[in-house]
């Protein structure tokens, strides 16, 4: 278990269009400190709507999952550099050496960047894994992946909140934990299979929790990124 108090709510912005994901910032309203850009916004509008989001006093998560060779992750590192973002997202699954590349391009060019290396998906279970020859669990895999990013340099880490207390416990309290597939009780799971709800991923040492649907589909988009903020208190 953690001693980190703090766990700070990130939007996971998926929506279609700049127009719907503007509206729906304007209806969430001030409490809001984080949100997550992901591909589908990204691939669509690019580094301009990452500043009109951090013009609006956004903190940036740029969730582009990149794994490529480590020169191309290290010169796409280098790109981002220009854009106002805080976190940044690449594949652990990338390996050691792109992760080193990703870091020194990270020292030399965004200091204030903190990376962050996807273990494994949070949409993914050992049947998964299984059908991609991993004979490893979910858990032992998230935590061979951990030893090689934090190995790296690399600032934190992407997993889902079952795997917080062993990565705590192997890690302790300095790497930045983002744990996604949150669903507060009672709301649908969609596709996420290791799931947890928002004060216990807090318990348990989560950093920042991203939320994406259990928000952004509610009657009460605002009402409901309230609750998740008042658990997480
Ligand atoms: O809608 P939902 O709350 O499931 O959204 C979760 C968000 O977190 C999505 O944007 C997804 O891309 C992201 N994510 C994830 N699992 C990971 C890493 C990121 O679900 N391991």
């Amino acid at each position: 278990m953690s001693n980190q108090s703090k766990c700070t709510l990130i939007l996971a912005l998926d929506l279609e269009t700049r127009e719907e994901a503007l509206a729906m910032l304007a209806r969430l309203g001030d409490s809001l400190e984080w949100v997550k850009v992901g591909l589908q916004l990204f691939t669509a509008y690019g580094p301009d709507f990452v500043r009109e989001i951090a013009d609006k006093g956004y903190k940036v998560f740029l969730d582009l999952k990149l794994h490529d060779i480590p020169n191309t992750v290290a010169k796409a590192v280098q790109s981002i550099s220009n854009m106002p973002v805080q976190l940044l997202t690449l594949h652990a699954c990338g390996g050691g050496e792109m992760l080193e590349w990703a870091n020194k391009a990270r020292n030399d060019h965004a200091p204030d960047l903190n990376l962050l290396a996807v273990t494994v998906l949070t949409s993914m279970n050992e049947a998964q894994l299984r059908s991609l020859n991993v004979q490893a669990t979910p858990e032992t895999q998230v935590i061979h992946l951990a030893d090689i990013t934090l190995k790296a340099g690399i600032q934190g880490l992407v997993c889902s909140s079952l795997e917080l207390d062993p990565l705590r416990a192997r890690f302790g309290t300095e790497p930045i934990i983002v744990t996604p597939g949150i669903r507060p009780a009672g709301s649908a799971a969609d596709e996420q299979k290791r799931i947890m709800t928002p004060a216990a991923a807090a318990a348990a040492g989560s950093s920042y929790i991203v939320v994406g649907r259990p928000i952004l589909k509610a009657n009460d988009p605002a009402a409901a990124a309230h609750a998740i903020q008042a658990e997480l208190a």
